[in-house]
Formats: C-alpha cells, structure tokens, sequence
C-alpha cells in the first residue's frame, strides 16, 4: 500500500487556488510529529505559514522559486539543536520511562548524546532526524493528495546564504541561535496534474547483497 504512494509521490512545483483543509494540514503534520528520531529526541519544530509577507520572505531565502510563494501553505521545518540540552533531552527519556540510572547513561554517552562531541557532530544528527520527518510529511501529503516539494535550497546557517536575509528571517520566525531553519515543505493542490516520472539509478546500481561488487 504505502509503496503505491512512494511510487506516485513527485515533486509538485505549480499549484491551484484550491485551499488545503485543516483536517488534511493536520494529517501532514501529525505524520513529521510521530518520526521516528535517535533515542526519541525529536530535534524538530514545525512551522506553519500562510502569511504573504512570510512567504515573500522564504521565496527571497530560496533563491525566488517559485513554489514557495505559490504554496498555499509551507511547513517550515526548524532542526532544534535546543532539543539534546540536558533538561529537554532528559524530559523526553523521563517521558519514555527511562528511569534515572539509564537517563543519565545516554545523556552521558558521546554516542548516544552527540551534543558532548561538539556542534558539527550535534547538527549533522540533528539533520539526520529531521530527514525523517520530513520525508513521513511529503509521503502523507502525496496519501491526502496534496502536491509538496521539499526545498533546501535555502538561505540559512548550513547554506551560507545572504546574511540579512538569514537574520530577517530568523527574526520573523522567532527563531534563536540554536534553532536553523533547513527546509520547507510547500503544500499545495497540482495546478495541471501530470504522471509521475521517476527518474532513479536502476536497483543493480544501488542495491547489493552481502557486499558492493
Ligand atoms: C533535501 C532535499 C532538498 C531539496 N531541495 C529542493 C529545492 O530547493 N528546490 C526544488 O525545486 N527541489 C528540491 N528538492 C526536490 C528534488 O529536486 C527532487 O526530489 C528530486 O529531483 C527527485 O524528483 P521527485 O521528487 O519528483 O521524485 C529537494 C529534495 C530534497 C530531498
């Protein structure tokens, strides 16, 4: 079943007028909600816009594509390194039923903590987590039959992008110095539906058994 939706899934570009409901904005969002993340952190905030001026914003950041003004609505997916801060990171073991005996040995473990090992060891977890999510949301839009592309191309910390632009953004976000705006999700109904394309390396090119030959 859910390869059906993988297969059909596409990045969808050119949008309707057409409004995406709560109840279906919901459904999307409750998928990057419930991903699975390292130890359950959930390094992840998830911000829903549908300010123009916003928008205009995140089209200037992504280097004017024309998706993102043209969304109806655009997730915007926040990698929250705030998250493997002891009293978060602990909320959430504490949550999981960790007691305190074990609790202390992950957030003591330079593996299972990458915030000891330092920030590019924290942020590229960080990123490995929020793929998840955020590859869970476009998998359900394409299962409510919302068109979504996911953009990187973004000025940001990671990018290097324009400075002032960052620094507006952040600021109209809320956004502090450990939360990195990384991608977004524009949402939107197919303007002209058109069949899926899946241009992809062949299975032999990318799947092997026991080792690479
Ligand atoms: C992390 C990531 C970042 C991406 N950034 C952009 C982007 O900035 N702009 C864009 O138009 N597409 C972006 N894409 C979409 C890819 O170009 C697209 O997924 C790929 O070409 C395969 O096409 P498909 O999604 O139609 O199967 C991104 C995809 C991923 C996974």
């Amino acid at each position: 079943m859910l390869l059906e939706e993988i297969k059909k899934r596409k990045s969808v570009r050119s949008y309707s007028e057409e409004k995406i409901s709560d109840e279906t904005l919901n459904e999307i969002l409750e998928a990057g909600r419930l991903a699975p993340s390292w130890v359950n952190v959930q390094p992840w905030k998830f911000i829903v816009i549908r300010d123009e001026k916003t928008k205009e914003l995140l089209y200037k950041a992504s280097g004017e594509q024309k998706q993102v003004l043209g969304a109806n609505v655009i997730i915007a997916c926040v990698a929250d390194m705030e998250a493997w801060e002891k009293k978060n990171f602990g909320a959430v073991l504490e949550k999981s039923g960790k007691n305190q005996m074990v609790q202390d040995y992950i957030l003591n473990s330079p593996t299972l903590n990458p915030s000891l090992l330092g920030n590019v060891e924290m942020l590229t977890r960080t990123i490995e987590q929020l793929t998840y999510a955020v590859a869970y949301m476009s998998i359900q839009a394409e299962k409510s039959g919302v068109g979504c592309c996911i953009i990187g191309a973004l000025a940001n910390e990671m990018t290097k992008g324009d400075e002032n632009i960052i620094k507006e953004l952040k600021e109209q976000l809320n956004l502090n110095d450990k939360q990195i705006l990384l991608t977004l999700l524009t949402l939107g109904y197919e303007k002209t539906p058109k069949e899926t394309n899946k241009i992809r390396k062949e299975p032999a090119e990318v799947i092997f058994y026991e080792k690479l030959s």
